[in-house]
């Protein structure tokens, strides 16, 4: 299915006039968000770790020339930008080509090898569950997907070591924890906690004044991450110890959630929310 993106109005209206504007869009995907902002005049570097978008990627730098700019990388990799920029723009989770392909193991609906990485490299879930000890994986299953009697599941699928998502299904008895599973997995493979908590590390320094981020998120978890990391920037006085240096500051942007429109055209929509900050001084 193609991918629809979620939220894409109110990201163009948070961010307001962006012609001439630098922006980072750190999740190409299916470019969605990218050729908006490349329509609407912008210049636009965008990080995609999975190798399977470069082919629309560099037919959109085919049709845009020097405006746009793709970086094969995990978007973590905007530490190494050494410009600064008038946006950063996460979409976060995965795209529809993702979970659609049974082949990529990201589905439950769909028979595939237990594999879930975006980059296509390192280790799959299937790895990541025989280099697991039972303690480690249901620590998984509970941080990552709250799932409730982590432990016990835990033990069945460390003994089982499933090699397909058809597999691991099957060892899930309550319906209610397989989506849970598949997404604790996913996020533990992807490392994609870690990858959100750097990027949004180095955010503050690579921003103008005036410049914005904005997150939309897909998950209770990353969207806790995403307003705790947003209201420490949106708190900041400064650092007591170095008055004569100012620390940026930041204003927050009203949280968006899908309008009932969206939910009906795009039910991947379901759980997303829009955080967003204006870097202030
Ligand atoms: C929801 S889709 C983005 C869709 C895009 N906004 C569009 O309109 O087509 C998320 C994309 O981000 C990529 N992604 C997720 N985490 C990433 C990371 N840490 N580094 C780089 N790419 C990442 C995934 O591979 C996927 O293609």
């Amino acid at each position: 299915m193609k991918h629809i993106p979620v939220l894409l109005d109110a990201v163009m209206q948070a961010l307001g006039n962006v012609d001439n504007k630098k922006i980072v869009d750190a999740t190409f995907g299916a470019g969605g968000y990218s050729r908006a902002f490349l329509e609407s005049g912008a210049h636009v570097i965008a990080f995609d770790r999975d190798p399977n978008v470069r082919a629309d990627a560099e037919k959109m730098a085919d049709e845009y020339g020097n405006k746009f700019t793709f970086i094969p990388k995990p978007f973590s990799n905007i530490s190494d930008l050494s410009d600064t920029y008038d946006a950063f723009v996460f979409d976060l989770g995965i795209s529809s080509m993702q979970i659609d392909i049974p082949k990529r193991g990201f589905s439950f609906r769909g028979n595939g090898p237990l594999d879930m990485r975006m980059s296509e490299s390192g280790m799959s879930a299937m790895d990541l569950i025989k280099a697991s000890s039972v303690e480690d994986l249901a620590q998984i299953l509970r941080n990552f997907g709250d799932v409730k009697k982590a432990g016990i599941l835990a033990r069945a699928i460390k003994s089982a070591e499933p090699a397909t998502t058809f597999e691991l299904k099957s060892l899930i008895h309550n319906p209610r924890d397989v989506a849970p599973v598949f997404q604790a997995l996913r996020i533990a493979v992807n490392d994609e906690i870690g990858e959100l908590k750097r990027a949004l590390d180095v955010v503050p320094t690579k921003l103008n004044v005036g410049g914005k981020c904005i997150c939309v998120t897909f998950h209770s978890l990353e969207d806790r991450i995403v307003k705790e990391i947003f209201r420490k920037w949106t708190n900041s006085i400064g650092d007591p110890h170095m008055p004569e240096v100012e620390a940026p500051h930041f204003i927050p942007i009203k949280t968006i959630s899908p309008s009932d429109k969206e939910l009906e055209n795009n039910s991947r929509s379901r759980s997303a929310h829009m955080r967003g900050v204006i870097k202030s001084y």
